[in-house]
C-alpha cells in the first residue's frame, strides 16, 4: 500500500489542530484500507447540489463577509444560496478587470449584487456603476402571461418594496435603478459597455430580450451569469437561451446550481 502524507486543504484533518494532525494522517492511512465500507464525508449539500469536493471558499473571509450581506439583505431569514454567491463573486472578479458596467436584470431584494459589491475591491474608484433593473414588485411571474399582477402570490425573493432594495444598497454609490417591465423599459437603460450581466427574471422572454439588447455592448472577456437556465422546471428558460446562443455564436456553461455562465470571447 502506498502512503500519503499530504493534508489536503478543505478536509477535516486541514482544519484540526497542526499537533494533531501527523496522527489524523496516520490514522487517515491506516483506515483506507476500509474506506470502502466508511461512509463518503459531504462538504457541502444545499441548492440542489452535494458534494464531497474542496469547498474551502466558503470559509474565505471574503466569501464569509459577501454571505453574511447577502442574508442581511434578504431581511436575515434562511438562505441556502452559497454556491449562486460563489459563482457571482468570481464573475464580478472578472469583470474587475475589464472596462464596463454590471447590470442586473431581476434584482429581487438585491441579494447578488449587494453580496457582489459588499466585498468589490475598492467600488467607489473602480469607474463603473451597477445598474439594478426590475419592476421591483413582490409578485410572482404568472408562467403564462411573464407578468406579475396582484393575483400573484407575494415571493419573498421578490422586493419588498423598492425603498427596501435601496435601503439594501445605501452604503454603496454608483448604483442606478431602473423600475419598470423588461422589454418595454430597455430604451430607459443608458449604458455602453458591460463587463458582467446577471440575470434573474425567472422567465423566458424578458431573458432574452435583456441579453439581446446587451449583447453589443459585453466588452470581450465580458461575463454573463444566467440564474434560471438550467434550473428545474425551467425548461422554456434553457431552450430559448440555447436557440439564442446558437443564433449569436456562444457557449453556456450548465453549473451544479441549474445555473448558465457564458464569457463573450472574440468571433
Ligand atoms: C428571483 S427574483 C431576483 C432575485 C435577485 N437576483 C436577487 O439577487 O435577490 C426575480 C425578479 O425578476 C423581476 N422580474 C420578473 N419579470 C420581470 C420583467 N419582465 N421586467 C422586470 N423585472 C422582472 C421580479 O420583480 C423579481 O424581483
Amino acid at each position: 500500500m502506498q502512503i500519503d502524507l499530504n493534508i489536503y486543504p478543505g478536509t477535516r484533518i486541514s482544519r484540526v489542530n497542526p499537533v494533531i494532525q501527523p496522527f489524523a494522517v496516520a490514522l487517515r492511512e491506516l483506515l483506507k484500507p476500509f474506506k470502502k465500507y466508511t461512509k463518503e464525508k459531504l462538504s457541502y449539500k444545499g441548492d440542489g447540489i452535494t458534494t464531497s469536493h474542496n469547498c474551502d471558499f466558503l470559509y474565505t473571509e471574503k466569501f464569509i463577509k459577501a454571505y453574511a450581506k447577502c442574508y442581511q439583505s434578504h431581511g436575515s431569514l434562511s438562505i441556502n444560496l452559497h454556491w449562486r454567491i460563489h459563482q457571482a463573486l468570481w464573475c464580478s472578479a472578472i469583470a474587475q478587470h475589464l472596462q464596463g458596467d454590471i447590470i442586473e436584470f431581476g434584482v429581487g431584494n438585491g441579494l447578488v449584487m449587494s453580496s457582489v459589491l459588499e466585498v468589490y475591491e475598492d467600488w467607489e474608484n473602480s469607474n463603473k456603476k451597477l445598474i439594478l433593473v426590475d419592476t421591483f414588485s413582490p409578485h410572482n411571474v404568472d408562467h403564462l402571461s411573464g407578468k406579475q399582477d396582484s393575483s400573484q402570490p407575494i415571493n419573498p425573493f421578490y422586493a419588498k418594496s423598492l425603498e427596501y432594495v435601496k435601503s439594501n444598497f445605501a452604503a454603496f454609490k454608483n448604483v442606478e435603478f431602473v423600475i419598470g417591465f423588461i422589454p418595454n423599459i430597455l430604451s430607459a437603460i443608458k449604458v455602453d459597455n458591460l463587463s458582467f450581466v446577471h440575470i434573474d427574471m425567472n422567465y423566458y422572454a424578458p431573458e432574452i430580450a435583456a441579453l439581446e439588447f446587451c449583447w453589443e455592448k459585453i466588452v470581450e472577456g465580458g461575463v454573463i451569469l444566467l440564474d434560471d437556465y438550467a434550473y428545474n422546471g425551467h425548461h422554456e428558460q434553457y431552450s430559448a437561451m440555447n436557440v439564442l446562443a446558437k443564433k449569436l455564436n456562444f457557449e453556456i456553461l450548465t453549473t451544479p446550481t441549474g445555473q448558465g455562465i457564458i464569457i463573450k470571447s472574440r468571433r
